[in-house]
This record gives structure tokens, sequence and C-alpha cells, in this order.
């Protein structure tokens, strides 16, 4: 073996292309692969299909390791480690859509030997079934808890790093860990189902945080506490910590709703009620909705209210808008009879199907521009630098501010003549 083993990537989206090029930065040969020739095409020209910050640098300074390709035959010529990073997109029966990794599977049938070292997230079992069915394929899990933004700098300064490997791929496990070892990190060795379960249940439990959170936030306003207060105080306890402790509008993206309801799913097939994953659900899809309530609060009726979204995206530093919490309130707010601007950064070019009936604004000031109220979606840091009490001010027709994210200065909106209200406090 090589000193420095050559590498596989098939998919070249957020998870694969962070992937691949983290470990060509590592040193690595790395063959990337995917199945849609205008990315390949793109990602030879030096140009990155995706947002995500330092991304586009570390690619550009790792050109010569890196090899992108349509060819699976390349890869499989060029590495043995091969990692799938396919998407898994929930099913309508909330089951994970496992067509790409199964097609990905039977591509590498009769092109020699290999490990699929699986960076999907796949529901529990999958490994073993892919191992039963694939004889002669090694099988390693190695789940990715990179968070789209940070996904990088994730990469290189992870908390840990997971390896599954069972029986006759455990040297394969070995070699998939000794990858990770120049990052430092403590390196969890498991069973293939247990690194599975790993994944699912660290979302299931930070979206469990969330969802927690949310309702200490909504009792809070009722009986007039402040939740970033109460989060403050309840984050310096070690047990609990400090992170995923901030109330909001919802969490949205591609993985915390769609990991929740398959581990829910997944229980559920084995006759099991998750009914602590329900009720998580079921409080992040009314946290979205209870912005509405607020809006008609302070304005009445919505119809012909013309309503300013602040940010599209599901979170800052991101143009991904899977599961955006600013979909669903759109949504309902043209229920609703509201006239519907929205403005993001970066996210809002790719809103424009979905929301093909909303303004999509090329700029916050466009956006507030005579409206009824604001909505501060996503918590991009522009929308602090915004001149409130004073241009801003100027421009609305009503100055009502709902901060989903509790990201604005209160006092001074507040002291500007703001009707503003926070969630949780
Ligand atoms: C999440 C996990 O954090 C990663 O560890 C994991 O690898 C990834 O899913 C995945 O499975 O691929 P990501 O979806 O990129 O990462 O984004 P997060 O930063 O975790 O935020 C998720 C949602 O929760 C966002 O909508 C965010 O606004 C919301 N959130 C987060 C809150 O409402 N409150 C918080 O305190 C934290």
């Amino acid at each position: 073996m090589p000193e420095k083993e050559p590498i596989g990537v098939i998919g070249t989206g957020y998870v694969g292309l962070v992937q691949g090029t983290c470990l060509a930065e590592l040193g690595h040969e790395v063959w990337c692969r995917d199945i849609v020739p205008d990315k390949i095409d793109a990602l030879n020209r030096g140009e990155v299909p995706i947002y995500e910050p330092g991304l586009a640098e570390l690619i550009e300074r790792n050109r010569e390791r890196l090899h992108f390709t349509t060819d699976m035959g390349e890869v499989a010529a060029n590495a043995e480690l091969l990692f799938c990073c396919v998407d898994t997109p929930p099913t309508y029966s909330g089951d994970a859509d496992l067509s790409r990794v199964e097609r990905v599977v039977e591509e590498l049938g009769g092109l020699g030997r290999h490990a699929l070292v699986m960076k999907s997230t796949v529901p529990v079992g999958t490994g073993r079934t892919i191992k039963r069915d694939h004889d002669g394929l090694g099988y390693v899990s190695n789940p990715e808890f990179l968070k789209e933004g940070s996904a990088v700098h994730d990469f290189m300064h992870p908390d840990r790093v997971v390896v599954g490997a069972d029986g006759d791929s455990s040297d394969y496990g070995d070699r998939v860990a000794a990858l990770y070892e120049p990052l430092g990190a403590p390196i969890v060795r498991t069973d293939v189902a247990s690194a599975e379960m790993v994944k699912l249940a660290s979302n299931a439990f930070l979206a469990t945080k969330i969802s927690f959170i949310n309702e200490i936030a909504n009792v809070s306003e009722e009986l007039g506490a402040d939740v970033t207060e109460v989060a403050r105080g309840m984050g310096l306890d070690s047990r609990i910590g400090d992170r995923f402790l901030q109330a909001g509008i919802g969490y949205g993206g591609s993985c915390f709703p769609k990991d929740v309801q398959a581990l829910k799913q997944l229980a559920g097939n084995t006759g099991y009620h998750f009914q602590l994953l329900t009720a998580v659900i079921e409080v992040n899809e009314l946290q979205k909705r209870r912005t509405i309530g607020k809006l008609q609060k302070h304005l009445g009726s919505l119809v012909r209210k013309e309503i300013a979204l602040l940010g599209v995206a599901f979170k800052p530093d991101t143009d991904d808008i899977r599961e955006a919490t600013s979909l669903v309130l759109a949504g309902r707010l043209r229920g609703e009879g509201a006239r519907v601007r929205v403005y993001d950064p970066v996210a809002a070019e790719r809103a424009r199907d979905v929301l093909s009936y909303a303004e999509i604004c090329p700029s916050a000031m466009k956006a507030l521009e005579g409206a009824d109220a604001a909505v501060l979606v996503t918590e991009w840091p522009e929308f602090r630098e915004l001149d409130w009490a004073g241009a801003v001010k100027e421009a609305m027709r009503q100055p009502v501010v709902i901060d989903g994210r509790n990201f604005l200065d209160r006092d001074a909106l507040r002291a500007a003549g703001f009707t503003y209200e926070g969630v949780g406090r």
C-alpha cells in the first residue's frame, strides 16, 4: 500500500465534495465521481457547484490531487476505498430512499476488490444487507457529522470520528480509521449497525434539544421568562451543554427533518412506537407556524399585508433551502392572503421556483420598503447591520419585526419605535 492511500468518492454533493477535497488536502490522491456530467464539467473547469465557505479555495489548492469524472470504472481502477456520498432522501413512507446507494453497489460488481465506505446516512441494518447480498465487497460505516456552512472546518476538527466494521471488513476499518489519524480526534470503532445508529441517534438527539428549548420558549412567552437567559443558565451545566439550545422558528435542512423521521420510521417498522420523536417532529411543525399568530396579533388580518421574509436558506452560510422554515412560512402567509417578499444573500435564486408567488427582492432594503412587517427567518449577519432605526424604520409601512432567531438588537429596535417580538422572551 502506498504511504497515502488513494481514495474514491462517489457523489459530489456537499458531503462528497467536502470529503474528497479534505482528503486531498491531507495528501491523498482522490477520484471523485458523479453521474451528472454538467457537475463534473464544472468542477473540471474549476467551478464549485455549491456554496460552502472555504471549499472553493481548498479545491483550487489541491487541483493536482483531485480528479473529477463520471466514470465509475476510472475511480474503481484507482482506489480500493470508495466513499459512498450519494443522497438518501426520504420517501413518502418516511423511510430513506436507498436507490442511489443500491445503484452504486450494483455498478461496483465486476470492477474488482473494493470496500464501500458509507458516508451517506442510511437506515440501521443497511450495511448488513449490502454485505449479505454482495459477497466479496468490503463494507465500512463512517457516518458524517459535518454541518453545512462549516463543513470544511468540521472535517478538519471533528469532535469524533466513527468507524464501524464487521468481521472480514475489519482491516478496511483500520485503513479508514488511519485516514483520520492526522486530525487527532477520538476515533470510535464499532460494529456497522452501531455506527449507523450513532448517526441517526445524534441527529435525533440534537433535534430533540431544539424542540425542547422551543417548547421552553413558548411556555416562557406565557410565563414572562426569557428563553435566552434560561438557555444560558441551563447550558452552563456541563451535562446539558450550551449548544443547540437556541430557540427559534424550528429546525430545517436536509438532515434533521429527514433523519428524525427516518429513525421514528425505522423503530415503527420493528413495531416500536418512538413517542419522543413523534413529539419532536410535531413541536417543530407547530413552531414553524407560530409566527403567523404573532403577525396576526400585531396586524390583524393578513389579507393584502406586505410581509418581508429576511432569509430563505434553512440557516446562514448556506444556499440550501431544503426543508427551510421560510418555505412553510411563505406558503402559510400566502394562504392567509398576505403578499410575500423575500430576500436572501445567496439562496434567493434557488427559491425562485418554489416561491413563484413571492417577490424575490435584490436586497433586504428592497424587501422592507413599504412592508407591514418583517420576519427575520435566517440569521445572516447582514441583517443585524441594517440601519434599523433610520433607513429601515423610514422605509417600512408599519414598524413590526418578528425576530424568528432572537438575532436582532431587541432594545435598540424597541427604542427606535419598532413593535418587536422575538421567540420565547
Ligand atoms: C446537521 C448536524 O448538525 C450535523 O452534525 C450533521 O452532520 C448534519 O445535520 C447531517 O446529518 O448531515 P446541518 O443540517 O447542516 O447539520 O445544520 P445545523 O447547523 O445542525 O442546523 C440544523 C437546523 O437546526 C437549522 O435549521 C438551524 O437553524 C436549527 N437550529 C440549530 C436551531 O433552531 N437551534 C439551534 O440551537 C441549533
